[in-house]
């Protein structure tokens, strides 16, 4: 583990310490992803509708957090995704969203900051 990434691993404990109650309630996790356009496709808790009351773009990150929490890698596994994007071939939310795939956020994120939210969204699931 580089130096850099336990870094990252203190910051993020040290943050989440400071929350430890509800982690749906972290008010800097909600601003690091609404800055980085996250939340136009992505609601924080399941059960909320998408524009027109379709189904939501991109899965609640409360759904996503139980379907990966616990699964070995799903931290290395998610970032990537959140910063390559998606394959529309191979859709892990295929009928329960209205987006066939997500559109690679490395532009809008630094690698940094996508796990910092991809380790939120996995504790969402706890
Ligand atoms: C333009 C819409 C859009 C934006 C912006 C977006 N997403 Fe997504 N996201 C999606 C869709 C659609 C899916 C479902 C993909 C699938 O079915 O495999 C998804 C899936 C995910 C998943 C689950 C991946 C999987 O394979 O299970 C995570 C985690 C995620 N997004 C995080 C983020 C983060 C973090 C950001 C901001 C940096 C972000 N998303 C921005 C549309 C978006």
């Amino acid at each position: 583990m580089s130096i850099r990434s336990f870094a990252g691993i203190a910051v993020f404990a040290l943050a989440a310490s400071s929350h430890a109650a509800d982690p749906m309630a972290d008010a800097e996790m909600m601003k690091l992803a609404s800055a980085s356009g996250c939340l136009t496709c992505h609601s924080i808790e399941s059960g909320k509708p998408g524009p027109n009351g379709l189904a939501p773009i991109g899965p609640a990150w409360q759904d996503v957090g139980k379907q990966y929490a616990g699964k070995p890698g799903a931290g290395e596994f998610l970032t990537r995704i959140v910063l390559e994007g998606s394959s529309p071939y191979s859709s892990h939310w295929k009928g329960k969203v209205s987006g066939l795939s997500m559109p690679p956020n490395a532009v809008a994120i630094t690698e940094g900051n996508a796990r910092r939210l991809v380790d939120w969204i996995l504790a969402l699931g706890r």
